[in-house]
């Protein structure tokens, strides 16, 4: 009784300051969304996650005064995919953004049809900017740019910054190498300013001072017109092969994968502190969180997954679990939140923070606002693993259900290779189990100790919810076409002579 007490109270209180949250904000402006993805970093890179190196003063301190997720995953465990599920809430399947990612000329890209956090936002108003690494498509006469999925400006390089010829890519000073591996055969990587080129190839030492300077007047502008804003970041760092402005090379302790992330963390710093001086930092969600797990097959400089299992391109957690930080001073109280939740759930969430309307499609995300804001239970109960090149034939890989994840099938990649565990590369051939390897991640969060589903009554009705799940999850799932299996049109490359030739080594300009 007096328990029942205690959660109705509880339960009340967390209804009503949900309720005067939304009320204060449908009075006052509308909050400003600012929404950081870091690129292949992984589970134990940040200082705050516990990694002993990492120089991340402004992400610690988002992280000490904000919300931190210690079980928050993203949809695939390569680029592309996993951003196209942040931006719609939707499995990357619905939008056909699969298998693998998409190159500098590809034919498909993120289906107009699709609705962006942008355009969600945009009928109340919003001013909306992407600045950094779009990679959902450029097409033909970059059809599939930013600019036409509802963001007014973008600034960035349309794809990853290792998909050109990186000779020049270097470190600072200029005399270090270029680390890693880039394309070749393709056009210098370009910066784009909303749908045209403005340098080609990028100019990596002072790239992202140009992001910093333009978010900052993004904000800037928007505060100053009392409009309220949507910044999407998705940075170039921590991706391969890294670099740094003179602002932070050869000032981590960790090498170029440290001073990579300490640049990012310097922009970070300055939205912070722009945020702070235009006086909207009360009325502004931060969140951070990154794309999928580290590179971990460029060793040292490839990011960590910490005590997670393997990194980037497999279904163990290590590629698929990553740090994540809601920052909202005033509003969300610093804590730590083990409640499941994935970049599927942003869309719904800011949805419901701005008072905007849901896309009329089938979405697989979660409002998020009671664990945001009363440290409350997520609606979130299960997690859908698809490999990098998902099928209908294969389905899912693994699902995670409550603190359980059970695998049907586990698969190394290239992506992971190096590290002492057998499983995480490219030669850990695919491999089917029935019964599925089942984790208590609670317990057993590196995925060490599969549980005897033999052995034990318990996980066997654990194996039963599990087999339910995944079987209404795949009968809901309708597959949208592939836009990777379009294909590539070298011509398609984005070039700033596009009468040029030799293509595509013509394609520069100063
Ligand atoms: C977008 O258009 C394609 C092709 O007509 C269709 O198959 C898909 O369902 C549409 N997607 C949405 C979200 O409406
Ligand atoms: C791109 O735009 C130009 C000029 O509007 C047009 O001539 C050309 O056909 C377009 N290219 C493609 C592939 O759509
Ligand atoms: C790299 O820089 C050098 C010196 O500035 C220049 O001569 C060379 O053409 C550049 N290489 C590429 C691939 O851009
Ligand atoms: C934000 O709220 C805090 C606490 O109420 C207040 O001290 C601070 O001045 C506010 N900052 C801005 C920029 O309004
Ligand atoms: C599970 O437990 C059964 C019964 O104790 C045992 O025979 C079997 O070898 C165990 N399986 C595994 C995979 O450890």
């Amino acid at each position: 009784m007096s328990d029942m007490f205690v959660i109705t109270v509880r339960l009340c209180a967390g209804v009503l300051s949900t309720l005067l949250l939304l009320l204060s904000g449908s009075l006052a402006s509308p909050p400003n969304f600012v929404l950081l993805f870091a690129d292949d970093l992984g589970f134990g890179d940040l200082g705050s996650f516990g990694h002993p190196t990492s120089a991340t003063p402004n992400l610690d301190r988002l992280a000490a005064a904000g919300l931190r997720f210690t079980d928050f995953y993203c949809t695939s465990a390569v680029c592309s995919p996993s951003r196209a599920s942040l931006l719609t809430g939707r499995y990357q399947t619905r939008s056909g953004i699969y298998p693998g990612v998409l190159y500098p000329g590809s034919r498909g890209g993120l289906p107009l049809n699709e609705t962006t956090i942008a355009e969600v936002l945009k009928p109340l108003g919003y001013a909306t900017a992407a600045i950094g690494k779009w990679h959902l498509g450029f097409g033909a006469n970059g059809t599939f740019l930013p600019t036409n999925q509802g963001f007014d400006h973008y600034l960035g390089i349309p794809y990853s910054h290792d998909m050109g010829p990186c000779k020049n890519l270097t470190c600072f000073p200029p005399d270090v190498k270029c680390y890693g591996w880039c394309d070749v055969g393709t056009v210098f990587v370009p910066l784009m300013h909303d749908d045209a080129i403005e340098q080609q190839p990028v100019d990596f030492l002072n790239l992202e001072r140009s992001y910093s300077d333009f978010a900052v007047n993004f904000i800037t502008t928007s505060a100053n017109k009392k409009q309220p804003f949507f910044l999407y970041y998705p940075a170039h760092h921590t991706h391969y092969p890294q670099f740094a402005g003179p602002d932070a090379a050869g000032k981590s302790l960790r090498g170029p994968f440290g001073d990579s992330l300490l640049e990012l963390d310097n922009t970070i710093g300055n939205l912070l502190e722009t945020l702070e001086k235009t006086g909207v930092i009360n009325n502004t969600l931060v969140f951070f969180t990154a794309d999928n797990g580290p590179e971990l097959m460029r060793m040292s400089r490839g990011g960590n997954s910490g005590l997670l299992k393997c990194g980037k391109g497999t279904t163990y957690e290590g590629g698929m679990r990553e740090p994540a930080v809601a920052f909202w001073q005033g509003t969300i109280k610093p804590g730590v939140t083990h409640e499941l939740a994935s970049t599927l759930d942003i869309l719904p969430t800011i949805t419901k923070l701005a008072g905007a309307k849901l896309p009329p499609v089938m979405l697989d995300g979660v409002d998020l606002t009671e664990v945001l804001i009363n440290n409350g239970k997520s609606e979130r109960e299960s997690m859908m693993f698809y490999p990098t090149d998902p099928s209908e034939q294969y389905g899912l890989f693994a699902l995670r259900l409550g603190k359980y994840k059970a695998h049907f099938y586990t698969r190394g990649a290239a992506h992971s290779a190096t590290t002492p565990d057998h499983d995480c590369p490219g030669s850990a051939r695919l491999k089917a189990f029935d019964p599925p390897l089942i984790f208590d991640l609670e317990a057993d969060p590196s995925e060490n100790y599969p549980l005897n589903v033999t052995e034990s009554p318990e996980v066997q009705a654990v194996l039963e919810q599990i087999k339910k799940a995944k079987q209404q999850f795949e009968s809901s799932m309708v597959f949208g076409a592939s836009q990777i299996g379009k294909g590539s049109d070298p011509n398609l490359e984005p070039c700033c002579s596009p009468q040029c030739s030799p293509k595509p080594s013509c394609c520069r300009c100063s």
